[in-house]
């Protein structure tokens, strides 16, 4: 278990399709170790074995708040559903937040650590999270997404607004 170095925006591994994992390995429970403990340093709450250099199909999610820790192997988008605008930021864009829409609902199918298959159907922010991971798998980055820019200071208005009940951003 270590915290890495997050790769930021520009890098080349961050803009390429990554591998499929074949070998289910010791090497691979680090990789995912490293992951969580590097997007927990970081206060994030999601993040691709690229933006730790590895350009390789592995992220991780988890939302905290009790919630399980979500590692995908291999993730395969099999089905979607609505559509979402919220904002988003990403450990390798430090200080960029924007409203980007994406589907409110997601089903994957993925491998554990170990190996075996599983499916998970996720929604709102849970699904928004797999879905930014799954881009970063290929190569895809938040930014080009971005329909509009949130400024910091307009961000943290929204967090307020959502700790009085009255908002519906993250
Ligand atoms: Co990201």
């Amino acid at each position: 278990m270590a915290i890495r170095e997050i790769i930021k925006h520009p890098a080349r591994v961050l803009e390429q399709p990554c591998d499929e994992v074949i070998h289910f390995d010791r090497k691979l429970a680090k990789l995912l170790d490293d992951l969580h403990d590097t997007m927990v340093a970081s206060e994030g709450i999601g993040i691709a074995a690229p933006q730790i250099g590895e350009s390789v199909r592995v992220a991780v999610v988890d939302l905290g708040e009790g919630d399980d820790i979500i590692e995908m192997v291999n993730p395969v988008v099999t089905a979607i559903g609505g559509k979402e605008i919220e904002v988003e930021g990403c450990l390798s864009f430090p200080g960029l937040y924007g409203e980007v829409e994406r589907p409110f609902f997601v089903r994957i199918e993925a491998q554990e650590r170990d190996g075996s298959l599983y499916e998970l159907e996720a929604e709102d922010y849970e699904a928004r999270a797999i879905l930014h991971e799954i881009d970063h798998l290929n190569g895809i980055l938040f930014d080009s997404k971005i329909i509009r820019v949130v400024d910091p200071s307009e961000f943290e208005e929204y967090d307020e607004q959502e700790v009085n009940g009255e908002g519906d951003a993250k």
